[in-house]
Parts: C-alpha cells; structure tokens; sequence
C-alpha cells in the first residue's frame, strides 16, 4: 500500500494555534524551511510524542500549501495520553519524529456532488478535502455536529461557505444529535459521500449508505468495532533483516511471538485501523485482519498489519 513504509521525518512544532474549546492546532515545519512531503487530501501522519508513543492526527491545511502540515488534536481527558502529551508537555520548537503522510480515506475529485458528515474533531480531514474541492470549483455539502458550538473548528472559515454548510449544535437541539439517515436519504445518487466522527456516528452512516454504491461511500475510524486478531495455530516467522526465525506458538498473536522475541516492531493503535505496523511480506500468506488495506491489497499479500494479522501459511517471511 505505502511506497516509504516507516519512512520519518524530523520536523519543528513552529506554532500552537487556538482552535476551539478542547482543541489546538499544531504546526509543523522542517528547520530548513524547505517544502514537505506531498500529500493528498484526507491523509494523517504518524506523531511519535516525548514518551515514545505513536498517535496519527490528520492534516487539516491544504494540500497546495506544502510549507506546513497543520495537525488538529482534540484534549481527551479520558484517552491513553496522547493528545494530553501534545496539549500540556509539547512546546513550540521541539522537533517530533512525523511520518510521511498516508492516506486511507482519500476524495474522489472529479464527483458532481460531495456531501461531508462530520463529528467533532472529524472535521479536520474534512477541512483538507473541502479545501481542495473548492481550489477545483467542485460541488459539495458539509454537515458538521458538534456537542457545543463553541467546540466547533474552523467556523470562520465555514462562515464564508453559506448554505453550503450546516451546523448541528446538541446543546442547541436538547441534546439530539444529527439525523444522518435523513442526509443520506435525501442525498442525490450520485452523490460521494463522506463520513469522520465518533463510532456512533460512523455506524449510523454505515446503516443509512448499505444501499448506495459502495464505492460513493467513504468513511474514516479511530477505532475498530470488531477486530480479532489472529491467534490461532502454529507457524514460522522469518525475519530477512534480522536474519532470526521465530515460531508463533497456537493461541499466540503475531506481535506477541515478535516483542517476546525482542523485535522491535512500530505499533499504535494494535486494531488494524490506523496503518503504523504496515510491514512488507516477502512470501506466505498473511491471514489479515486489518481495516485498512482493500480486499485487492490483502488478496496481493504485499504488506500486512502485524499488530493483529497472522499467517495462513506455515512459512511467513517479513521485512523485518
Ligand atoms: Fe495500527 Fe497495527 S498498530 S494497524
């Protein structure tokens, strides 16, 4: 799937921008204020934070502007520390290790009509994917809930936008949340549709798009409702760059067998949904189990995700 797997960048936090209650936008530079990576829109990067974790935030700017990558990050109290670390202990002028860019949620730019659902801090892939819309002169619609307005991003930017834009405030609404059935409904067939928020959110779009041309309908997940990760007989791993051969015992997990063996492996989300543990497979076939390859990547056994895929084959030979 990714031409640079693993591929990192050192970049400079040049700024932390207000961007509403809860959320800040982070900028990102290289020192030698030469331009970055490209990318299209709807892609995130990996953020390795201080204490050596990985999160992927999505880029937010344009993707004509290759000056910055502009990461929007919500503060969730309740949430394994990432976004705590970037709000409270990161300062401008640090350097984090960021990936080059990737993209599981593209647009597809040439469609008549593009109709956004987002949730909360889903906007902000969102964001990039109207930018470039509107650099195209392309038709599109935005639907935007939040809990409370001031919770919404990018509202002076959508002000401009007219009735292009709807904004669903709960706290305005008595606490109802956005009747995505009703938008998908009333959605042209033709129409792309797009959805980034909470799962809630996610499954109701999916419910409400199951009659629709699969390909028209687009959307991106932080986290995986139903992923079980393959643990189930024996079999051989072999590691090209380590030159080390590893048996993955019955009822173990592929990452299991690796970190007990000492193979340093990246690895974030360990549900299959964001794409950091994206590992070449010279030969065997993976048993995947992950949401973000195609059913043609997975059947082209090229990569897989070692956080929670194994092998159908007794042999596995990765590039590790
Ligand atoms: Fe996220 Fe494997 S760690 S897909």
């Amino acid at each position: 799937m990714q031409a640079d797997i693993g591929s990192e960048l050192d970049l400079r936090l040049t700024a932390i921008i207000y961007g509403a209650d809860g959320t800040n936008l982070f900028e990102f530079r290289t020192s030698d204020g030469r331009d970055l990576p490209s990318f299209t829109a709807g892609s995130h990067v990996d953020v390795t934070l201080p204490t050596g974790a990985i999160r992927q935030y999505s880029i937010a700017s344009p993707e004509s502007d290759l000056s910055r990558y502009l990461l929007g990050v919500k503060l969730d109290p309740k949430g394994r520390g990432g976004s705590r670390c970037l709000h409270e202990d990161v300062r401008v002028g640090s350097i984090l290790k960021i990936s080059l860019p990737r993209n599981h949620f593209p647009l597809t730019e040439s469609a008549p009509l593009s109709i956004f659902i987002a949730g909360g801090i889903g906007i902000t892939p969102i964001h990039c994917m109207i930018e470039k819309l509107q650099a195209l002169g392309q038709n599109w619609r935005l639907h935007y809930a939040v809990r409370n307005r001031a919770e919404a991003v990018f509202l002076d930017r959508f002000a401009k936008a007219g009735d292009r834009v709807h904004l669903h405030v709960d706290a305005e609404t008595n606490g109802s949340f956005m009747d995505v059935a009703s938008i998908i409904q009333a959605a042209p067939l033709d129409a792309h549709l797009y959805c980034c928020g909470p799962a809630p959110m996610l499954d109701a779009f999916e419910a409400a798009c199951a009659g629709r041309p699969q390909d028209h309908v687009h959307l991106e997940r932080f986290s995986a409702p139903d992923v079980v990760a393959a643990a189930g007989g024996s079999y051989t791993v072999e590691l090209s760059k380590s030159k080390r051969s590893i048996t993955v015992q019955a009822g173990q997990t592929l990452l299991q067998a690796l970190q007990a063996a000492g193979i340093k492996v990246k690895i974030s989300c360990e549900q299959g949904i964001c794409g950091t543990c994206e590992t070449r497979v010279i030969s065997g076939t993976p048993d995947h189990r992950d949401t973000i390859l195609s059913d043609e990547e997975k059947a082209s056994n090229e990569t897989m995700m070692v956080c929670c895929s194994g092998s159908l084959s007794p042999t596995l030979v990765l590039d590790l």
